[in-house]
């Protein structure tokens, strides 16, 4: 059976194609609002990229100083065969399939600079791109643009704001898992993530704290207070990062060196050595993966009964127009009520047989 995580993206990809990203239409906004879904957030060079290009374990997202994602990035990972060769794909773009990584960076930039221009405006409408690899684990994540405290030359003197009420739209659903971006080096009442998180999850249950470059923390420091959940008490343990360093990304350290080195550093370490099986991009790839999973799985339910408002609201307002319906009124609301009737069917699937180990 299909990924309940894959088929998830299935249906977010269904909505920005028809609606923009289900804006236009009642029935795919809610839809996609119910949706859960995983989104990173984090104050600028708080490590937001190297976290997701280790946890994909490729090189490829754009980078820089400023604001260098200024579209939602929709990531679909799918895991492949051991053996299989790696690729990308983007929504926009699907007859394309992209083996070099540096040509997937350039096209997220070319695609951003479509929609919002080269003058460092942001927009809502996201890119969805996925990657295909046997290094990865079944999952969805949403990369947003980081969170600033000032605008810089050529920018609108609202970006500080537009950006964070773009990411806030999507951590105050409360379907979205929030991967909060925090580096070490920095004291944690100031990170802009867990700021943001403890505002729209005061009680920690949806929020993951990811706490970044831990290797560069002053000497006979260690992040210990945070890591073991007694500066910010959440429902799952912190996971503590080291990624590539600025001297590393210009050596061109390959990422999965750069994942074996991590490693050694926790397994190595005075201060983590006790964790070190629960830190690190690997470990978080794959209890992100187990968790979304089981987050949406037990959604169904809730995500069944929407889809069968939807197809009756749908069927009634077809009714309404009177069929058979005009082309331009009626072809899309016939569009939406079939994208509607087959979710509720694969929905249904997993329902009755999905259990892992068979049916019921
Ligand atoms: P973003 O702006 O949040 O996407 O941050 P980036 O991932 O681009 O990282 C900003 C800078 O910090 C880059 O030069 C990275 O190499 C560096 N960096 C990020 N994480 C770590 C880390 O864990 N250790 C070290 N040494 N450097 C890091
Ligand atoms: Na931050
Ligand atoms: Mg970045």
């Amino acid at each position: 059976m299909e990924s309940l995580i894959l088929l998830v993206n299935t249906i977010q990809r269904a909505c920005t194609v028809v609606g923009d990203y289900g804006g236009g239409n009642n029935a795919l906004s809610s839809l996609w609002e119910a949706l859960p879904s995983v989104a990173v957030v984090g104050g600028q060079s708080s490590g937001k990229s190297s976290v997701l290009e280790s946890i994909v374990g490729r090189d490829f997202l754009p980078r820089g100083s400023g604001i260098v994602t200024r579209r939602p990035l929709v990531l679909q990972l799918h895991k492949t065969e051991n053996g299989t060769e790696d690729y990308a794909e983007f929504l926009h773009l699907t007859k394309k399939k992209f083996t070099n990584f540096s040509l997937v960076r350039k096209e997220i930039e070319d695609e951003t600079d479509r929609i919002t221009g080269k003058n460092k405006q942001i927009s809502p409408i996201p890119i969805h791109l996925s990657i295909y690899s046997p290094n990865v684990v079944n999952l969805t994540l949403i990369d947003l643009p980081g969170l600033t405290k000032v605008a810089v030359e050529g920018q609108p003197d609202t970006i500080v704001e537009d950006i964070e009420s773009m990411v806030r739209s999507y951590v105050e659903k409360p379907n979205c898992l929030i991967l909060a971006i925090s580096p070490a080096n920095q004291d944690i009442a100031t990170s802009d993530a867990m700021k943001l998180a403890k505002e729209v999850d005061p009680t920690g249950d949806r929020t993951f704290g990811v706490l970044t470059k831990l290797d560069l923390m002053d000497k006979g420091t260690n992040a210990l207070e945070v890591i073991e959940g007694r500066s910010y008490r959440l429902k799952y343990p912190w996971v503590g990062i080291v990624n590539r360093s600025q001297a590393d990304i210009n050596k061109n350290v390959d990422m999965m060196v750069a994942r074996r080195k991590e490693r050694e550093y926790f397994e190595s370490s005075p201060d983590y050595g006790h964790l070190a099986t629960r830190m690190g991009s690997e470990y978080l790839a794959k209890l992100l993966s187990k968790l979304l999973e089981s987050v949406i799985r037990s959604r169904i339910p809730s995500i069944l009964s929407l889809i069968n408002n939807n197809i009756e609201e749908l069927e009634r307002e077809l009714d309404q127009l009177g069929r058979p319906v005009a082309i331009d009124a009626g072809a899309q609301l016939y569009t939406i009520l079939g994208m509607c009737r087959a979710f509720e069917k694969i929905f249904k699937e997993h329902l009755d047989g999905g259990r892992p180990g068979g049916a019921r």
